[in-house]
């Protein structure tokens, strides 16, 4: 007994060197650092003259509870820290009707061009999301509401600018947040190394030294140091030093889904007194791909996503200052490329690759920091010792692989499903092939039965990682992004049309969403005087 304690212990990882400083780099120290404690040496290398990608980013609600709360880090305390601000769902504009870039949206039958992406799991009357009801209403010509306005307050409040907590904090509705990814960096930074005894080393990486098995020993830098580690975690983004240049692994290009492969972004002031602040990311569709609208305190992110086959850099260029009303000659503009697409190995004998060097899709949907703090919670699940059991590495293979895969068919279709054809870009969208797996959910989409729907209640699937994982994207999004694009069910379900009460009943549930709605609207803070308070302005 004692002995196999011995050689146990004997083989644990002792030096972890993460490669990178940007976003992913720091998440990883930090947590890694969390859930490892000080058994382990964490080095994290940067070179300072390489940038990060760091624009103003937007998240998924989970953050706090996967990640900070992990950390033992309280929103009250990242916020401020980070220019952090409220996001709870995504509004997209102009995917129905053709145009160029609008920043409002158009007229759209009886109202406008946009809808809203919920976070949160839709209300459920006798065993049955309202989604179902909805729909039997909508196909049998009872109702012309939109899915997003009949079954969540949160669209009206999106209107008005109000804020998902109340003056004395508490919290009416999942959020997630925006924030600008540099101060993230930074203040993930000063937390693992002032905290958690992580060591930051500022130099350029030039190469790596392995050993006979093909695992990584050592790295050199351009300053003359040599890092021996374990563990090598490759968070140097784009460039993927470890996993694609130095273990060879290939990248998986996915742009046979995703035609998106550049943007051109910037930041807005903005006037918070006059205007308010709005609680959600914005995606406006353009001529060419979209373009998000991250509002924070003082100014907005804003970049235009689009596809280098279909417009150049100067015609995206024009479409998005025009929209703003900004003089490209003055303003200043980061144009970034990017991949679209996955390793075909996320982990490779003792290299782990997280954030871009892993793998990226396009940002429509703000899954990238999500990626990287699920690809950790996966690491350490899985965290491997010395002998790096190919169970253990194959494992989270398969958990990244699906990850990601099942995230790009569900962008795929927002794309596929837009019903805007009056460009080439968009009617190229039509042309491209779902996976087969994706064609199944879309078909149980169309036959009234619903998407992954939920086993559990709201506070349970967000309090569970692992049940929230498994079932990323459920009956509530796809609802609120196949209804909101006008690409309903062929018929609601069969099964409801010998529940006549059920049907009657469900009037009362639709009946509390509004006035839950108006509840809210009387009593809620706006979004910018909340945000003022928290961050002592
Ligand atoms: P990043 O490129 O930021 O960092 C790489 C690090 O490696 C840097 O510190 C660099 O110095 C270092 N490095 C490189 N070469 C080196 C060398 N030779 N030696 C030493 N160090 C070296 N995500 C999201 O959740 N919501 C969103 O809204 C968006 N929006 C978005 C828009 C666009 C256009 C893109 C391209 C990406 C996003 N993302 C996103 C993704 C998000 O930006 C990304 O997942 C995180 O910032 C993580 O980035 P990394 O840290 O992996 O790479």
């Amino acid at each position: 007994m004692t002995n196999d304690n011995r050689v146990k212990s004997d083989n644990r990882i002792k030096k972890i060197v993460v490669l990178g400083g940007g976003t992913a780099g720091w998440m990883s120290a930090a947590y890694l650092g969390r859930a490892l404690g000080d058994t382990v040496k964490i080095t994290v290398l940067e070179a300072p003259a390489i940038p990060k990608i760091g624009v103003g980013e937007a998240t998924i609600a989970n953050l706090q509870k996967v990640f900070f709360d992990f950390l033992g880090l309280p929103e009250e305390e990242w916020m401020p820290e980070c220019n952090a601000s409220f996001k709870m769902g995504i509004r997209f504009v102009n995917w129905r009707t053709p145009g160029a870039g609008q920043a409002q949206g158009r007229p759209h039958g009886t109202g406008k061009d946009h809808f809203d992406h919920l976070f949160g799991l839709l209300p459920e009357h006798d065993n049955l999301p309202l989604s179902h009801y909805w729909t039997h209403k909508r196909l049998n010509g009872l109702t012309d509401e939109p899915f997003d306005r009949a079954c969540y307050p949160q669209p009206a409040v999106f209107d008005r600018k109000l804020s998902p907590r109340h003056l004395d904090g508490t919290k009416w509705a999942s959020y997630a947040w925006h924030f600008d990814a540099n101060l993230v960096a930074d203040f993930l930074r000063r937390f693992a190394t002032q905290k958690q005894g992580a060591v930051h080393i500022e130099d350029t990486f030039v190469g790596a030294e392995i050993d006979r098995r093909g695992h990584i020993t050592s790295i050199r830098t351009e300053g003359g140091l040599t890092l021996e580690a374990d563990l090598f975690v490759d968070c140097s983004g784009f460039r993927s030093l470890l996993i694609n240049q130095v273990m060879k692994e290939p990248f998986l290009d996915m742009s046979d889904h995703l035609l998106n492969d550049r943007a051109v972004a910037t930041q807005v002031p903005h006037d918070d007194e006059a205007n308010g602040v709005e609680p959600f990311t914005s995606a406006i569709a353009m001529s060419s791909g979209w373009t998000w609208k991250i509002p924070m305190l003082g100014r907005f992110g804003t970049g235009y996503v689009y596809s280098s086959r279909f417009t150049t850099q100067d015609e995206a260029t024009e479409e998005f200052c025009r929209m703003w009303g900004l003089d490209p000659e003055t303003q200043y503009l980061n144009h970034v490329r990017f991949r679209v697409g996955r390793n075909r190995r996320a982990w490779v004998k003792n290299c782990v690759g997280v954030g871009l060097s892993s793998c990226f899709l396009e940002p429509l949907e703000s899954t990238g920091i999500y990626f990287v703090y699920a690809a950790l919670f996966q690491l350490v699940k899985n965290f491997p010792d010395k002998r790096f059991d190919p169970v253990l590495i194959d494992r989270f293979n398969s958990e990244i692989e699906t990850m990601f895969d099942d995230t790009r068919d569900f962008i795929q279709a927002h794309f596929s499903f837009a019903p805007r054809d009056d460009t080439p870009f968009w009617r190229a969208c039509k042309e491209l092939e779902l996976a087969e797996g994706f064609k199944e959910k879309v078909a149980l989409y169309k036959s009234g039965v619903g998407v992954n729907l939920p086993v559990t209640d709201e506070s349970n699937y967000y309090g569970n990682f692992e049940a929230e994982f498994r079932n990323f994207w459920s009956n509530a999004n796809y609802y609120c992004v196949f209804a909101g694009l006008d690409y309903l069910p062929d018929h609601s379900l069969p099964a409801l049309a010998h529940r006549p009460e059920s049907i009657a009943t469900a009037e009362a549930g639709f009946a509390e969403v509004k006035k839950r709605q108006d509840e809210l609207l009387r009593t809620l803070p706006s979004t910018y005087d909340y945000l003022r308070r928290l961050h002592g302005k």
